[in-house]
């Protein structure tokens, strides 16, 4: 039987772990929180919140219902509900974009790595802020050292992945995450009682109304799909180990609010020390690189403090590249028939090597991220709106829908969003992206 041969959750418990585990990343941990200052704290959050409900949401659960339906990686999936239609280039393109981000996004979780091991050898303390910041710059200038890092991480994606859904993913989920939930809330115990606590949350809590542009609302909306892992098949491939039982609707509430409470709450804990060290809080990519290390080099306790937000932020890194591994090896194995030991050990191989160019030229890194959040995840996250609220029937829609779930008006809500609100939102966004809109 080809369904056994290709693993499966223990349980519901099983898939909310691993799909919080892809969502839960870099993202969250140093681009929400920047953003958010970015856009006016607290009315910018709340425009976040209304997109993960009014798109994020929704599409999460088409993600999962179509993996549920098929048992099938992205690919198979489109091929198996439109047999002969061109559906199938939707499931290519997420094959396409997990290649992309992995490459690069490695390459970042490799710096984190880096800074795990500085923070163990002691490297801040008692240095100045010009120190400290090269460092970074010292890092980022040497290709060699990003490319060890790079390796490193790799292999570790690659050994959980090769253990395969439910005794590496699940299990790699079921270890990093709960310590993941106890590092930050050890940090937020720590980061409201320092001086800068009273500034930093009036930073996050006070709405500037004024700030909110239309330009905030769809980076809040970029923002949303790209920390949900949403347009890129990761909810089709992990819902696709789900049994038929399952309530996928409960499931995509509590990923997407979990999910959004880390990034809030990274927030709290990153503000506190920066407006405690009179740092700039819009410091961009090099806020927690560059930034939050001058606040560890003098905060009481600080070698403990920047040793648990590293392994914190690598948890958070690792979860998320194992879902996007996850994805190609899906589609190797069951449309290539590799096995998963082939598929895991070759891909991360590519991977590495296609990460390479990211590491050694800093202009790459960003051009691939730009590639990926500004034009892959917004057309494949259109793609799958469309497919699922106007390719796929009424009938078919709620048949799905309905396994495990039995309210009308939740299934009617979805539909209407999932069929009008997300596309309208998406191609927003993409016009945005073209300075059309
Ligand atoms: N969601 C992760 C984060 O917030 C990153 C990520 C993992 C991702 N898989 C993805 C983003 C797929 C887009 C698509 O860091």
């Amino acid at each position: 039987m080809q369904i056994l041969a290709r693993g499966n959750w223990s349980g519901a418990v099983g898939f909310i772990l691993a799909a919080m585990g892809s969502a839960v990343g870099l993202g969250n941990i140093w681009r929400y929180p920047y953003i958010t200052g970015q856009y006016g704290g607290a009315a910018f959050i709340l425009l976040y919140i209304a997109c993960v409900f009014a798109v994020g949401i929704p599409l999460l659960l088409a993600e999962s219902l179509i993996g549920r339906k098929t048992q099938r990686n992205p690919v198979g999936a489109f091929r198996v509900l439109r047999p002969g239609s061109e559906w199938v280039v939707a499931g290519r393109l997420s094959v396409v974009s997990s290649f992309v981000i992995l490459s690069y996004y490695a390459v970042v979780a490799g710096w984190v790595l880096h800074y795990v091991y500085l923070s163990l050898i002691k490297s801040f303390a008692g240095k100045s802020p010009q120190e400290i910041a090269t460092l970074f710059t010292g890092m980022i200038a040497s290709p060699w050292l990003q490319i060890f890092w790079l390796m490193v991480f790799m292999l570790l994606t690659i050994l959980i992945i090769s253990r395969g859904v439910s005794r590496g993913i699940e299990i790699g989920n079921k270890i990093m995450m709960p310590l993941l939930f106890a590092l930050l809330v050890v940090l937020l115990l720590y980061a409201i009682q320092t001086d800068g606590a009273a500034t930093g949350l009036e930073f996050l809590l006070r709405p500037q109304w004024q700030k909110l542009s239309p330009t905030a609302v769809l980076e809040a909306l970029g923002q949303a799909l790209f920390s949900l892992s949403l347009g890129m098949g990761i909810m089709i491939t992990y819902g696709s180990y789900l049994s038929h039982q399952s309530n996928l609707v409960g499931c995509a509430f509590f990923v997407a609010i979990g999910d959004t409470l880390v990034a809030i709450l990274a927030g709290f804990v990153v503000f506190p020390l920066v407006f405690s060290f009179g740092l700039e809080p819009s410091a961009g990519p090099g806020l927690i690189f560059q930034t939050l290390p001058i606040a560890f080099a003098q905060l009481p306790a600080g070698y403990w403090v920047s040793l648990a937000f590293f392994v914190l932020l690598g948890f958070a890194a690792l979860t998320s590249s194992i879902s996007l591994l996850e994805v190609v090896c899906a589609y190797f194995v069951d449309e290539q028939r590799w096995s998963r030991k082939k598929a895991s050990w070759t891909l991360g191989i590519v991977i590495f090597l296609l990460g390479i160019p990211s590491a050694v030229g800093d202009d790459f890194l960003e051009f691939m991220d730009g590639l990926a959040t500004n034009y892959l995840l917004p057309i494949g996250a259109l793609l799958i709106a469309l497919f699922t609220g106007w390719a796929l029937t009424h009938d078919e829609r709620r048949e799905e829908f309905s396994a495990g779930e039995s309210s009308a008006f939740r299934f009617a809500s979805w539909s209407f969003l999932i069929r009008f609100v997300s596309p309208v939102a998406l191609v927003l966004i993409f016009l945005h992206q073209l300075r059309l809109f």
